[in-house]
């Protein structure tokens, strides 16, 4: 057998891969899905027959602990079963679908600040970091699949409050289920009170705020996992945001899970905006964009990719969802950060109801405190960073330049047009905020 290196390369992340994504399941047959997911050697094809990926099938069904009993009628005849259910105390799991500087830790804290969510703020970081230093560069298709297979399953787990599944990833590796090395741990409120963390924190025992992320961090010592799954257990819902996962698609074996009752909240918001602001914050990888904005010159060797990328990722998406699958339905809203930024309780108040859960009213105080509703001084201070992102969701019309403008709308007409947002075709038009470019468009969940 004629093996080459690079192929017993991509053999190994292959198997790997479906091991994270199939393991669990299909443990006892793992060579014969190489057939299903069409990774087999060059000419070496691995013959599957249908019998044996419905054998696998059955497994599958068969070795589900449990859950099972929640779709499957015990009987014909028995008349409350539903596929799937949609009952109000049922714990509904909640994912943010986003991009970098498309305002989703702003979504994020409309969970957050839930008293019944347990909210995790971009727990993939470590599993990127961990398997993947390199994944902003890769375009590998084979990196690319072991990096969602991995942060599917530590998703799953996550839902299901093993915290522990977290620590594989964690480095150093926590010791004694303890580390202070989890990403923007402060982010997350129930990491950062009582039982989690019994420091006392903020004046009088008040409850903390998101600004005071570093001073979590700083009085709560290193986090407990044991103690931090306990808090999960205890919520009725948990809301995990990423921006590591590119489409709505790759997530579909979650969303079909019926244990896991997921629902995605997809956040996308202008390309426009999103470089805008990207420019503003990744410095050296928006290098050249930044030079051209400065000398108004087009640098021969701008690299378009990751523009590129948001727009082919959210086009994928949003035609998926906007073609209504069944696999989707009741599982799937979209939503314009422009939107929210204008309308932010009413898009709050729309968002759960479609999850299905009681908007709670510190969700709304937040909102109030952090939008341009407020008029609070001392908030404003707080809060510079999400009040700026609520209220300023159109300023990358005055940071851009006409022809970066222009640039970027070219690349990405098909969205722009899919999503609402109006190609500007001069400058005055561009710089006259007074002329929204957002055109009003609702996006309805279908259930
Ligand atoms: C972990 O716990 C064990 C037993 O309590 C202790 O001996 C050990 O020093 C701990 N390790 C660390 C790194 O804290
Ligand atoms: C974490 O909390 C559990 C439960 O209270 C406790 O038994 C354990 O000792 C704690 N671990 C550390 C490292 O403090
Ligand atoms: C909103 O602001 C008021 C006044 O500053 C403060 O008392 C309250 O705790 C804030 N609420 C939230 C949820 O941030
Ligand atoms: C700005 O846009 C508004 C609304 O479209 C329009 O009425 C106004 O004339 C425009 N102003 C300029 C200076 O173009």
């Amino acid at each position: 057998m004629q093996c080459s290196w690079k192929s017993m390369v991509l053999l190994a992340l292959a198997s790997i891969a479906i091991q994270y994504t199939a393991i669990r399941t299909f443990s006892t047959k793992p060579l014969s899905l190489l057939c299903s997911v069409g990774l087999a050697p060059t000419g070496h094809a691995v013959n599957c027959s249908l019998r044996d990926l419905t054998r696998l099938g059955q497994e599958t069904l068969e070795s589900s602990e449990q859950g099972c009993d929640e779709i499957l009628p015990q009987s014909p005849s028995s008349p409350s079963i539903s596929l799937p259910s949609y009952n109000a105390n049922k714990r509904t799991h909640i994912l943010i679908l986003a991009t970098t500087r498309s305002g989703s830790s702003f979504v994020g804290q409309l969970f957050n600040q839930h008293p019944e969510v347990f909210y995790l703020f971009e727990p993939l970081y470590h599993v990127q970091l961990a398997l993947l230093p390199r994944l902003a560069q890769s375009r590998n298709l084979a990196e690319r699949r072991v990096m969602l297979g991995a942060a599917r399953d530590l998703l799953r787990s996550l839902y299901h409050c093993h915290l522990s599944s977290l620590e594989s990833y964690i480095r150093p590796r926590p010791a004694n289920h303890s580390t202070d090395k989890l990403f923007r741990r402060g982010a997350s409120l129930s990491l950062c009170s009582p039982p989690v963390c019994e420091a006392q924190l903020g004046r009088e025992g008040q409850s903390l705020v998101l600004s005071d992320e570093g001073e979590c961090v700083k009085r709560c010592g290193p986090l407990n996992v044991s103690l931090a799954a306990d808090a999960c257990r205890a919520k009725r819902h948990a809301a995990i945001k990423t921006v590591r996962i590119p489409q709505i698609s790759d997530l579909r074996a979650l969303i079909e899970d019926p244990r896991l009752n997921l629902k995605v909240v997809q956040l996308v918001r202008d390309p426009r905006g999103i470089l805008a602001s990207r420019i503003e914050t990744f410095r050296d990888t928006y290098r050249l964009w930044r030079l051209w904005r400065a000398t108004g010159r087009r640098p021969h060797n701008l690299d378009l990719g990751q523009i590129n990328t948001v727009c082919e990722d959210f086009l994928r998406s949003v035609s998926t969802g906007l073609a209504r699958p069944a696999w989707l339905r009741g599982r799937y809203i979209l939503l314009r950060y422009e939107d929210l930024a204008r309308f932010p309780l009413q898009k709050t108040r729309e968002l759960y109801r479609f999850l299905g859960l009681v908007l709670d009213h510190s969700v709304k105080d937040w909102i109030i405190n952090n939008t341009r509703g407020s008029s609070d001084l001392s908030s404003r201070q707080k809060f510079t960073t999400v009040r700026d992102s609520a209220a300023n969701a159109e300023n990358w019309r005055v940071k851009l330049s006409f022809d970066m403008v222009v640039y970027t709308q070219t690349a990405c007409q098909p969205l722009l047009e899919l999503l609402g947002y109006k190609t500007v075709y001069h400058p005055r038009e561009l710089r006259n905020l007074s002329h929204s470019l957002v055109e009003d468009r609702t996006f309805l969940p279908f259930f």
